[in-house]
């Protein structure tokens, strides 16, 4: 396509524009890069005596094609674009509205000034895709406002509003009004003033006088959360060579990060992850034209650990919520909690006290079930028992508009059993949320057999306002995440049993990246919980059920898997290992030392297999979908890009021979490959292969 198509150029007198077109968020793809270097050859040409840059649409830009990173590279390059604008002789003036992220920043960093308006939003996310910013970023933006700054900046990904880059020092002035006239106005006068620019043009420099020492300290802070992730690490090099490198040899350095971090597994990962959380929103077999309804206010039943958690998500998106309780009493404590809630940011300083006020203001509570005749939608949170939720699914049928969307957060029971208990089942359908629900992004929104086109939506568009990952499911006994982590159940039972103790199970599962080993969150959640489930279900865990025996019940009690102290640390525990021991004994187990590599494996690998019956039962419609559902709501590391991921990865046919191997050698007959992987592995195929599966 012509490159004119992708950068259209104008002009007010002496002041040119060029205009980046590329919707929806003006990639720097090929063209755009070919399109800016043809316009400043033609601003000169012309006789500029400024350029103003600019988007097009609704931001300024969202960076590099990542599309266009798996495929050769096609010139002009963008350090040859950024070398052409940073030597112009006219000014170029970057003006900036939506958003400059990435590469798209570091594009208007090279530029010769910056202009936003108030609320445009500037950042280098790069870490987050798993690697470094790749243009020059590392080296301009330490220049412009110190390295200290440009460090947390660049570490952390996150993007800043643009006044707070005025006062950090890369933005130069915030436009009120038009931007475009604005930023042509400000060139003008820039130019016409001899302003002098703030150029990072001089090659030869280093950051002269920076304390390395006090750099390190705050890298090493910044980096301790990131565990094995590698971008980060990369990302505190790059700025650090600032300190050490010339411009010249600092952008070669940066250069080498990038290239090194991109090609690398774990940012393989990270982009599956960040697409797949794209694609999850397109469900296979909705009708494109499928409308969501229009949701103003919300109702929850029940101010519990979850309806208190839901509740504050509306009230952060300051859409009004109630929460509906049966006593006066339940109402307050469940209120209580959201306030403690917001007022822990409040003190963190992560939250204005305004915007608490203003947020604190969408959240009511009552006891009056009155208030679900106003509702847009209503969302059930109640204890985990059917005759309750049936009970209470008849009165909401009752109470709400016709319409109106009746979602339950059950985790485990039938959401078609709830829905025969009103006679609108076309408009039921489960949103499970996860603990603490304010905080995770994961929503789960499980489709019953009657659930309309229209219900999903609507559910689905619910969860994008109030800022969740929305994976469509299926229903079943739960659902995909817990129905996948359940399985790790009998597989952790025979590790201990055959030699390992809680904590290598942990420290296996923590050093792959977990954020927290399967007998660590088991303490969490309180043991007891999960022995109700297998005293309903029939089952037993002869271990963890010798544990409840002895009233240990995890965190609550301060002892499960393991002991707490007061500061709830975790403490292997003797008594804990003695159990286990005498279990081995009485079962006739002979315990051996079991290798880090074998309890990985024997963790994962019941889950995929699982997967792939979720996959075969069409409870998710896709591989990512189970992935985007691990990276978001069950601590997996998102460098690791899930557990469908990893068995792709793996390769499905030593995925088939292990998981056949182990369910030979330990008895498991779950563990017997599922019959997608054994179709997969004959056919050399892959999860991420296999295609968009059909509706359900
Ligand atoms: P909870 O026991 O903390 O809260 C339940 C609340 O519902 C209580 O405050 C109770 O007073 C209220 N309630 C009960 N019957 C009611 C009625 N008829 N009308 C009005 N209010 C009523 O329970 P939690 O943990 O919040 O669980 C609620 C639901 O969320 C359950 O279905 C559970 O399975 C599900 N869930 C729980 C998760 C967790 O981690 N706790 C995670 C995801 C889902």
């Amino acid at each position: 396509m012509d490159d004119a198509h992708y950068v259209e150029h104008g002009f007010d007198g002496d002041v040119h524009v060029l205009r980046i077109a590329n919707p929806p968020v003006n990639t720097l793809r090929t063209g755009v890069r070919a399109g800016l270097l043809n316009g400043i050859q033609r601003c000169v040409k012309e006789g500029a005596r400024a350029i103003v840059l600019i988007g097009q649409g609704r931001l300024f830009s969202g960076g590099a094609e990542m599309t266009e990173f798996n495929k050769p590279r096609q010139p002009p390059s963008l350090p040859e674009v950024f070398e052409a604008i940073e030597t112009s002789k006219i000014p170029i003036v970057a003006a900036i509205h939506g958003s400059a992220l990435g590469g798209g920043l570091e594009l208007a960093l090279v530029c010769h000034a910056r202009v936003a308006t108030p609320t445009a939003m500037v950042g280098l996310p790069e870490v987050k895709r798993g690697f470094v910013p790749g243009a020059g970023g590392t080296q301009r933006l330490p220049r412009l406002i110190g390295p200290e700054a440009a460090l947390k900046i660049i570490v952390s990904g996150e993007p800043v509003r643009a006044d707070e880059a005025v006062k950090l020092g890369f933005i130069d002035a915030i436009i009120e009004g038009d931007l475009e006239r604005g930023a042509i106005a400000w060139a003008r006068e820039a130019a016409k003033s001899g302003r002098k620019f703030t150029l990072a043009r001089d090659r030869s420099d280093k950051i002269e006088g920076a304390d390395l020492a006090a750099f390190d300290g705050a890298a090493a802070a910044l980096l301790k959360r990131s565990r094995g992730q590698e971008s980060p690490k990369g990302c505190a090099a790059a700025v650090r060579a600032a300190l050490t490198h010339s411009f010249t040899d600092g952008l070669l350095f940066e250069r080498q990060q990038f290239q090194r971090l991109v090609e690398g597994e774990q940012s393989f990962a990270l982009r599956h992850i960040f697409f797949g959380e794209r694609e999850v929103a397109r469900i296979p077999g909705m009708p494109e034209d499928t409308k969501p309804m229009p949701v103003k206010n919300a109702v929850v039943i029940g101010g519990g650990t979850m309806g208190g958690g839901i509740a504050m998500n509306f009230a952060n998106a300051h859409i009004p919520v109630t929460i509906v309780e049966m006593t006066e009493d339940a109402l307050a404590r469940g209120l209580a909690k959201c306030d403690a809630n917001w007022q822990r940011t409040v003190q963190g300083g992560k939250l204005s006290q305004a915007e608490y006020e203003k947020r604190r203001a969408c959240l009511k509570g009552s006891t009056d079930w009155n208030v679900v005749r106003e509702a847009d939608i209503v969302i059930e949170a109640v204890f985990e028992d059917m005759g309750v939720k049936k009970e209470v699914f008849a009165k909401l049928d009752a109470l709400a508009r016709p319409g109106v969307v009746l979602a339950s957060n059950t985790s485990t029971l039938d959401i078609d059993a709830i829905a025969s208990a009103t006679k609108r089942p076309e408009l039921v359908c489960g949103m499970h949320f996860f603990s603490p629900a304010n905080v995770m992004r994961l929503l789960e929104i499980v489709r019953g057999k009657a659930s309309s086109h229209e219900t999903i939506a609507t559910a689905m568009d619910v969860g994008r306002r109030i800022n969740k990952v929305n994976v469509v499911v299926g229903n079943c006994d739960g659902f995909v995440g817990n129905r996948m982590t359940g399985k790790r159940g009998p597989q952790l039972e025979k590790l201990l049993l055959e030699g390992a103790l809680p904590a290598d199970i942990d420290r296996v599962m923590e050093t792959y990246g977990m954020a927290m080993g399967p007998c660590a969150t088991g303490d969490l959640a309180g043991l007891d919980i999960g022995a109700a489930v297998r005293k309903a279900r029939g089952t037993v865990a002869p271990i963890a059920d010798a544990l409840v025996a002895a009233g240990r019940f995890g965190q609550k009690t301060s002892k499960g898997w393991y002991l707490y102290d007061e500061k709830r640390a975790r403490h292997a525990d003797p008594e804990v290992e003695r159990i286990i021991v005498d279990m081995a004994e009485k079962m006739q187990v002979r315990r051996r030392k079991i290798e880090d590599q074998e309890i990985l494996e024997r963790m994962l690998l019941p889950m995929v297999n699982e997967g792939a019956r979720i996959l075969e039962e069409n409870i998710a419609a896709r591989a990512i979908d189970i992935d985007v559902i691990f990276a978001n709501g069950f601590g997996w590391p998102a460098w690791r890009g899930g557990p469908m991921f990893f068995a792709d990865r793996m390769g499905l046919k030593n995925v088939r021979d292990k998981l056949a191997h182990y369910a030979e050698t330990t008895n498991d007959p779950n563990l017997k490959p599922a019959a997608l992987i054994e179709k997969l592995a004959a056919e050399g195929g892959s999860f991420s292969g296999n295609g968009t599966r059909k509706a359900a």
